[in-house]
């Protein structure tokens, strides 16, 4: 059930060039019932900036009642978000949207992720290793400064790491290091930017994938239509990515 809460800020910190990990804490965690799932938090107390931010979970722990959210501060709104320190509370609405399905995987799972659709990719890994998955990592970043949770990922699974610039891992996209791996998995599950999206769709036409989309975001509640997207299904069908989604089966959305 969607509630929304004022939550504590037990800990913020920077983990990456613009890129900031905030946990909280309230009874809110006990509502998130899969990876994938986000929440829209009201950056600041103040009149101004009203718009609440979508911003996505990257790991949940049911028993202290806490959830890492990992975002990248460059607006205003993100950057008032940042200055949030333990003991602070934050207006959150959540959990919003339909998450990863962990039951889908089968053996061996691929989680592929660009940017900041890494974290929710975090959440997947551990659930899907609870479940006797073997996870496969492949995460694309711009350069070294904006890579995050390498290490976390590496206890969970085989890690690539892909930078634009190549000074971390391989040079270029995730598709050149896709390129590379065999294609021994059953499931693919990928969360980051549309055209890495695209390109990791039709890379594995065969194969069953989930993806989740990096949408403009309104209300985050299905009431503005600020995310919606046509499906292949027809000229005129559409979905709203916020409450829909924001994760699909492959195949299903034109973004
Ligand atoms: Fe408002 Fe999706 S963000 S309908």
């Amino acid at each position: 059930m969607i509630r929304q809460e004022r939550m504590q800020v037990v800990d913020q910190k920077q983990i990456a060039r613009h890129i900031f990990e905030l946990t909280v804490q309230g009874g809110l965690t006990s509502e998130m019932t899969a990876p994938g799932q986000f929440v829209h938090v009201r950056v600041a107390d103040s009149y101004e900036p009203l718009l609440r931010r979508p911003i996505s979970v990257a790991a949940i722990d049911p028993e202290l009642q806490q959830f890492t959210m990992i975002y990248r501060a460059e607006g205003r709104g993100t950057s008032l978000l940042s200055q949030k320190k333990p003991g602070d509370t934050l207006d959150v609405l959540g959990p919003l949207g339909n998450g990863f399905p962990v039951e889908q995987a089968e053996k061996k799972a691929y989680l592929i992720g660009g940017g900041i659709g890494v974290p929710p990719l975090y959440e997947l890994a551990k659930q899907l290793n609870a479940n006797g998955i073997q996870t496969v990592h492949i995460l694309g970043f711009e350069s070294k400064q904006a890579v995050f949770y390498e290490e976390k990922f590496k206890e969970l699974g085989e890690t690539h790491i892909a930078t634009v610039d190549g000074s971390h891992g391989t040079q270029g996209f995730v598709t050149h290091i896709l390129n590379e791996l065999p294609k021994d998995f059953d499931t693919y599950f990928s969360c980051g930017p549309t055209p890495m999206l695209e390109a990791v769709q039709w890379a594995f036409p065969e194969k069953r994938g989930f993806l989740s989309y990096e949408q403009r975001m309104g209300c985050g509640i299905g009431a503005c239509f600020a995310c919606v997207c046509r499906t292949t299904k027809s000229e005129t069908d559409y979905i709203k990515v916020c409450s829909d989604g924001p994760v699909f089966p492959a195949g299903v959305v034109i973004a």
